[in-house]
């Protein structure tokens, strides 16, 4: 048994919450969550009548989301040295784009407390869904928007690229306000470097509740800059392949089709 669990609520408010992560929150003194999804307090309620949220006391406008990350896991490390066992839950997978829980890993590892990670369904699953696309067909690549920019990462046009927080782009402050066009001009530039301008992209916003449907913005690489005032920052950026790469090994694909090769390969 853990002293913490780590824990994702999914995407579509609490309807994606996991058996296991449902049991664990049951056996839990406190479960401590970052989510602002409509049912979720009264839900969690219902599985262990302490939940506490930390969203309020964490961000602050034009804070470092840093230091938002910092004050969650120190709320929940006093909470597991108070009355473990204790739950850490957050939005989407729990380790997808969270600073939080790996630093309640180092904390914990230091105080001798227990941890156990459970996945979740991430904003990514939904996306695979909402747009059917499968990953394992092109391979993806997937970056964060800024770290895309910081590192000028080269992208590869077959490959279908996500990016993540495109809404925050540009800043490590947490901020609630709205983006201007200039805002998407440097990730424009970039794009622009490897996909025609005339590329379609898809901005998702997958529902946070099953009576609100998705938001899907399609809309030319070149344009970006158009929608800035649109892409909070719960949008996903998903870019389809610009093309296809040609198979090479011309040897392999025929291998793969032949019971000789097969009978190579296994015993
Ligand atoms: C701090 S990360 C958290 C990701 C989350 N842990 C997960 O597993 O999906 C926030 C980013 O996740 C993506 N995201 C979160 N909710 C989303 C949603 N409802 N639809 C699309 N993307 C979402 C966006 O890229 C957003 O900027």
């Amino acid at each position: 048994m853990a002293d913490i669990y780590i824990v994702g609520l999914g995407v579509l408010n609490v309807d994606h919450l996991t058996r296991e992560t449902e049991r664990v929150i049951g056996r839990s003194n406190e479960v401590l969550y970052v989510d602002t999804g409509v049912a979720t307090r009264t839900y969690l309620e219902r599985l262990c009548p302490r939940a506490t949220s930390l969203f309020e006391t964490s961000y602050e406008e034009a804070g470092a989301r840093l230091n938002a990350y910092g004050h969650m896991a120190a709320r929940v490390i006093d909470a597991a040295l108070d009355h473990a066992p204790v739950t850490f839950a957050m939005h989407g997978h729990p380790i997808v784009g969270v600073y939080a829980p790996f630093l309640i890993r180092d904390m914990a590892g230091l105080l001798s407390l227990k941890v156990q990670v459970l996945p979740g369904i991430s904003a990514m699953d939904c996306l695979f869904a909402e747009l059917m696309v499968d990953p394992c067909i092109g391979g993806m690549q997937m970056y964060e928007a800024s770290d895309l920019l910081l590192r000028r990462r080269p992208l590869q046009p077959d490959v279908p690229a996500l990016i993540w927080q495109v809404g925050c782009v540009e800043t490590c402050l947490h901020t609630m306000r709205v983006s201007r066009t200039e805002r998407y001009e440097r990730l424009r530039s970039h794009l622009l470097r490897f996909y025609p301008p005339r590329h379609q992209a898809a901005a998702v916003f997958s529902a946070p509740h099953p009576l609100m449907p998705s938001t899907v913005h399609h809309f030319a690489i070149q344009e970006i800059c158009n929608h800035a005032q649109l892409l909070h920052s719960g949008f996903t950026l998903f870019i389809p392949p610009a093309g296809e790469r040609p198979i090479v090994d011309h040897e392999l694909l025929k291998g793969m089709s032949s019971v000789d090769h097969l009978r190579s390969i296994t015993r």
